[in-house]
């Protein structure tokens, strides 16, 4: 078959199509929490794409997502088929249809009295594992219920999941939960990513559910998932009768239960437990969404049976989540450190969730035409757990018509440079490097506490700094003095003394901070660290290949090519020269030896151990060692404290020594 120049055309038209249309549904599932389509759309697209690119070799891109991890979260997982299904479970919303609930089992039953158990709906992604011969053999997603995806490896990375069962319990059964993130965890873990200029998870759940589909399992290992077990798949295998049971048979096995479980025997214990758990469920450290209530006997649940998608003898109680209705005062459009255009919704201050509110992020500005959000509008609200506010939806009842609508800026509203459209993200960026919000951003994350911590350069000194245009880069930092601070507003000569001496302090920062401060895409702090260690100095990172790169522990494949992309923007070599010059650690410093004990090995530190591991990590290099992030062939010794997790797996496949923390003390004497 010949293949014509208008086929080509055509197909390369539709291609591109497809790709930015999968990225903008990536995002709107993965960042956003706002699917438009459904998985299965989602992979027609996605496939369609892939026969193109077949077809027509030359028109694959190498950001397709079809080349991406996790571009193709459906076709780089295994299937693994459910022995037993995994159901859903039916949603009530009040006290009122809790209690008919109820009715319906003492009808169904023909008993008064039942007994159940209530406990919180973690609000997380559904996982089954299995243990066969008392090791874990699998973990799966619950896909359509019949099969999910194998996500074994990605579940190992969590540390508390025994590998292993104890021999107190049957060695062969299969446990089911919710994977989850702790909310402190997912806060840092968010932080973290703002800081190196990637964007934030909407929530836990999406993190989660996106990190769970993650084809490296390196990256799933860095994010800190966690699980919780409530329920078995076949009781019989399991050796158990009721629910209560299992929770116990979930303890004696090492397998994490929720903090808290009731036990109720009629509707006005079930109100009493909803409502105790409505109490504590705030300082829970993840975040749930309801409770869900089982008929404790399984003989009983047998009875009761299952419809076609949920048994009848559970059901899920859903809290309306805080709400709030305020109004809209304006819509403010934040510049970011990539120049990425942000609106904030500004409000009248309103009281929610133990906070007052006066803004509340809008994600985007298609997100704003959607939802048809006007400056003037009444908006609702909601804070979920610790996230930030969102406004969720307006309520039209009360315009007055003197509301109006917000457009996408169609220029930058600081420097005022036509917008660009990243194809990726699709979002709205000023594409002006020099924009002055910009270099506001750079230059705070630049001092900020986590990168050269340069103190007494809060955010109003930058501002005036860079809007005197004293500063347009970091290395103008090092270029001020008495006389050009003299201009800046209340500033006086104390001040100044002490801004240009911490400005000099941070000459002798470990090269790692300039690194993680310079804002390269992708490259956080722990990263920075990794990199320095492994490469020595700036100069060295500045010649790696994408490969030499790759070499490095915990670095991939979507930071390697940021980096090295970086460090060949001929204005970003000027800066470095200009760095170099004012004088700046490029070297990592050798370090005062305490001893030469470690020299010549490599250490990998996991699970809990007597003092942090930051700590431990320096004394390692302090006699000597190098420390990495991940077991390798080129690791020497993993220590190991408690509950350490799939380190542990990987050492032994690779034969590493693995050591706990008593004889390390003793090889250090
Ligand atoms: S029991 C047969 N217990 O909620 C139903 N589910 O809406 C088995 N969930 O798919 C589910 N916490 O992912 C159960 N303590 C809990 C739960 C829980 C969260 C999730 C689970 C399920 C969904 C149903």
């Amino acid at each position: 078959m010949s293949v014509t120049h208008s086929d080509h055309t055509t197909a390369a038209k539709r291609a591109t199509f497809l790709r930015t249309e999968l990225e903008r549904h990536n995002r709107l599932y993965y960042i956003e929490a706002k699917p438009e389509i459904s998985d299965r759309q989602f992979d027609e697209l996605l496939r369609e794409l892939q026969d193109i690119e077949a077809r027509f070799p030359d028109l694959v891109t190498p950001d397709s997502p079809t080349q991406r991890v996790g571009g193709a979260p459906l076709e780089g997982f295994a299937q693994i088929r459910h022995a037993v299904p995994m159901m859903s479970l039916d949603n009530t919303y009040s006290e009122e249809e809790l209690a008919a609930f109820y009715q319906r089992l003492v009808k169904g039953l023909g008993r008064e009295h039942i007994d159940c158990t209530l406990e919180p709906k973690i609000d997380g992604v559904a996982v089954t594992i299995r243990y066969e011969d008392g090791l874990l053999k699998h973990a799966a997603t619950r896909g359509d219920g019949q099969m999910g995806d194998d996500v074994t490896v990605n579940m190992k990375t969590v540390k508390t999941l025994p590998l292993r069962l104890p021999e107190n319990v049957p060695q062969t059964f299969e446990v089911r939960g919710e994977v989850f993130m702790p909310k402190k965890g997912f806060a840092k873990m968010n932080d973290e990513r703002e800081e190196a200029g990637e964007p934030r998870f909407a929530n836990p759940r999406n993190a989660t559910a996106g990190t769970l589909k993650q084809l490296d399992p390196r990256i799933v290992a860095t994010r800190p998932l966690d699980v919780i077990l409530y329920g078995v798949a076949d009781a019989e295998e399991a050796r158990v009768k009721s629910q209560h049971e299992v929770f116990a048979l979930m303890k004696r096995a090492g397998l994490r239960t929720a903090d808290h479980v009731w036990r109720c025997r009629s509707a006005d214990d079930l109100v009493k437990a909803i409502r105790e758990l409505d109490e504590k469920r705030r300082s829970l450290p993840y975040e749930t969404d309801g409770a869900v209530i089982k008929v404790d006997s399984f003989d009983d649940q047998r009875e009761l049976g299952v419809t076609s998608k949920a048994p009848r003898w559970a059901i899920a109680y859903k809290y309306q989540p805080e709400q709030a209705e305020t109004k809209l005062l304006a819509v403010d459009i934040q510049v970011g450190r990539t120049g990425a255009l942000t609106p904030v919704a500004r409000l009248e201050p309103v009281f929610l969730s133990g906070s007052t509110v006066s803004n509340a992020t809008l994600h985007n500005f298609e997100e704003i035409e959607r939802k048809d959000i006007r400056v003037g509008d009444h908006v609702i609200i909601e804070k979920a757990g610790e996230v930030i506010p969102a406004v969720v939806s307006v309520n039209k009842d009360r315009r007055g018509g003197q509301e109006h609508r917000v457009h996408a800026p169609d220029k930058c509203p600081v420097c005022h440079a036509p917008v660009s459209r990243d194809e990726e993200l699709v979002v709205i960026r000023c594409p002006n490097p020099r924009c002055p919000e910009q270099v506001k951003r750079r230059i705070e994350h630049f001092v900020h506490r986590g990168a050269m911590d340069i103190r007494g350069l809060g955010e109003s000194v930058v501002a005036q700094l860079v809007d005197h245009k004293l500063v347009s880069d970091p290395a103008d930092l090092y270029d001020l003095n008495e006389l050009l601070l003299a201009r800046l507003e209340r500033q006086g000569a104390k001040s100044i003394d002490n801004l240009l001496n911490a400005i000099a302090g941070s000459k002798t920062q470990p090269p790692w901070r300039l690194v993680f401060g310079l804002g390269i895409l992708h490259v956080g702090a722990s990263s920075a660290r990794t990199l320095l260690e492994h490469f020595s100095s700036i100069d060295k990172l500045a010649e790696a290949s994408v490969e030499d790169l790759t070499q490095c522990p915990d670095i991939g494949g979507t930071v390697a090519p940021s980096i090295h992309g970086w460090f060949r923007d001929a204005h970003n070599q000027e800066l470095l020269a200009r760095l170099k010059a004012a004088g700046l650690t490029f070297a990592q410093r050798e370090t005062e030896l305490a001893s030469d004990k470690l020299a010549g090995t490599t250490w990998v530190i996991t699970g809990t151990l007597s003092r942090p591991r930051d700590e431990i990590a320096d004394r390692i290099r302090a006699n000597g060692g190098k420390v990495s992030g991940s077991v390798s062939a080129k690791t020497t010794y993993l220590l190991a404290g408690e509950e350490a997790g799939s380190k542990l797996d990987k050492a032994a496949k690779l034969g590493v020594q693995v050591i706990d923390e008593a004889a390390f003390n003793a090889m250090l004497g």
